[in-house]
């Protein structure tokens, strides 16, 4: 097996950008804690982002909406104990930002305060501008997320493709460009056709990260315990699996069992 060997030099937004602009793909992964951070930044990953997917994966929550503040703070800390040399972004969790713009100033100081984290993510266009644009005047850099905006749920309804009509592909592309206008750094793009992330990575100079968003971006992003295949249950048609690790610990804890119940662990070698 081939380990990829990471580079030292720390990776910062302007790395990102200077990546899209040599044609480097931007790889970037989701993690929660310490342990993950460490062998992902290790193995050379570029973008480690603090999700708020959290709120599914680590606490099973149905939506990412539960999620608090706090709770966003406490996983990002982790994970920046973690890193010596991605880039750490932080999802700005629901209610933490689309109130006001005092508001959201106020809880993206929070979580670079208090978790040392390296930029903020926040979903939605044109309707959370001059929240962005507030934060960025703190010094703050903003990744911003259109598409399939999951903390929208319940106004979409489902987790399907979404941007596929016309009127909402335009407004689309329309809240690339306000975003990119505004100084957000780089933009996620979720679960929208391929064709639309292609011609917006086109018309906009900031990078573009797809999930869902077929090949024609600047990079990928996937929840690691999908792609690790912790996670079995979520099985959409962009998720391709790289490990079964949930087979993997299952044997391995079957194996652990046995072995407590047979008596057959600790022998005399494990033993002080
Ligand atoms: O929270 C998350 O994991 C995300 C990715 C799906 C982009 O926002």
């Amino acid at each position: 097996m081939s380990v990829h060997k990471a580079e030292s030099k720390k990776i910062t937004t302007h790395t990102l950008q200077e990546m899209k602009r040599s044609s480097e793909k931007i790889a970037m992964l989701t993690a929660y804690d310490f342990t993950m951070a460490k062998i992902f930044d290790q193995a050379g990953i570029d973008v480690l982002l603090v999700g708020d997917s959290a709120s599914n994966v680590m606490a099973g929550h149905e939506t990412t909406l539960p999620i608090t503040l706090d709770q966003m703070i406490y996983h990002a800390a982790s994970v920046v104990r973690g890193v010596q040399r991605a880039l750490v972004v932080v999802d700005m969790p629901f209610g933490s930002y689309q109130g006001n713009s005092s508001e959201a100033l106020r809880s993206a100081i929070r979580i670079m305060k208090e978790s040392g984290g390296h930029a903020v993510k926040m979903e939605g266009g044109s309707e959370i501008k001059e929240s962005i644009a507030r934060i960025l005047t703190a010094g703050v850099p903003v990744m911003g997320h259109l598409g399939l905006t999951p903390q929208s749920i319940y106004k979409f309804g489902t987790y399907t493709v979404r941007a596929k009509e016309e009127d909402e592909a335009n407004k689309l592309i329309e809240d690339a460009q306000i975003l990119e206008e505004t100084g957000c750094f780089a933009l996620v793009l979720e679960k929208i056709p391929a064709s639309l992330a292609k011609k917006v990575a086109e018309n906009i100079e900031i990078p573009v990260i797809g999930i869902g968003a077929g090949p024609y971006v600047d990079g990928q992003v996937l929840v690691a315990h999908d792609m690790l295949g912790i996670n079995k249950e979520f099985k959409p048609r962009f998720l391709r699996r790289y490990a079964d690790l949930n087979h993997l610990m299952t044997e391995a804890i079957f194996h652990y069992v046995s072995d407590v119940k047979g008596q057959q662990f600790p022998n005399l070698d494990e033993c002080y």
